[in-house]
């Protein structure tokens, strides 16, 4: 699968772990930036994956910052965006198969690069359940939620 993934400072080099352990199960994962350890602002990073998420040019994508939470209140302001923070194998199942999740948000000062590998499989190996949930993820973006 093609992913796209980007960071910013506080999340690179779990992203990297995350790049290398994508690419050694055969996806194609795209770097998108930071490329060195500057500080850098987490919404512009957020905002780059999650318009090439939308856009189609990529299925999904993965952000990782300190803690997750700034790349996921970034991405989830974007129509179609449906982000999901996750520090444990269950909810990282259940965002993708009750939510459809898109985005996986991933903070570097909260899991071990163990679990947060283990989270990323189980998200992208888990399929949407679709029926009740599909018409539960449909209604996010109705305005009043009706
Ligand atoms: C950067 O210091 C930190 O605020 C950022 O990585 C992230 O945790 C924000 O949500």
């Amino acid at each position: 699968m093609r992913i796209a993934l980007a960071s910013d400072h506080g999340g690179l080099r779990l992203k990297h772990a995350v790049i290398a352990h994508l690419r050694a199960q055969g996806h194609e994962a795209e770097d998108l930036g930071p490329f060195d350890d500057a500080s850098v602002d987490y919404p512009d990073y957020a905002k780059i994956v999650a318009h090439k998420v939308v856009s189609g040019e990529f299925p999904k994508g993965i952000l990782v910052c300190g803690t997750g939470q700034g790349m996921a209140i970034t991405a989830n302001h974007i129509s179609g965006i449906r982000a999901a923070i996750v520090s444990d194998t269950f909810s990282a199942r259940m965002a993708a198969e009750h939510n459809d999740a898109n985005i996986l948000c991933l903070g570097q000062r909260v899991v071990g690069e163990g679990l947060a590998m283990e989270c990323v499989d189980a998200w992208l190996n888990t399929p949407f359940a679709g029926g009740r949930h599909a018409r539960r993820v449909e209604k996010i973006e109705t305005p009043h939620g009706l």
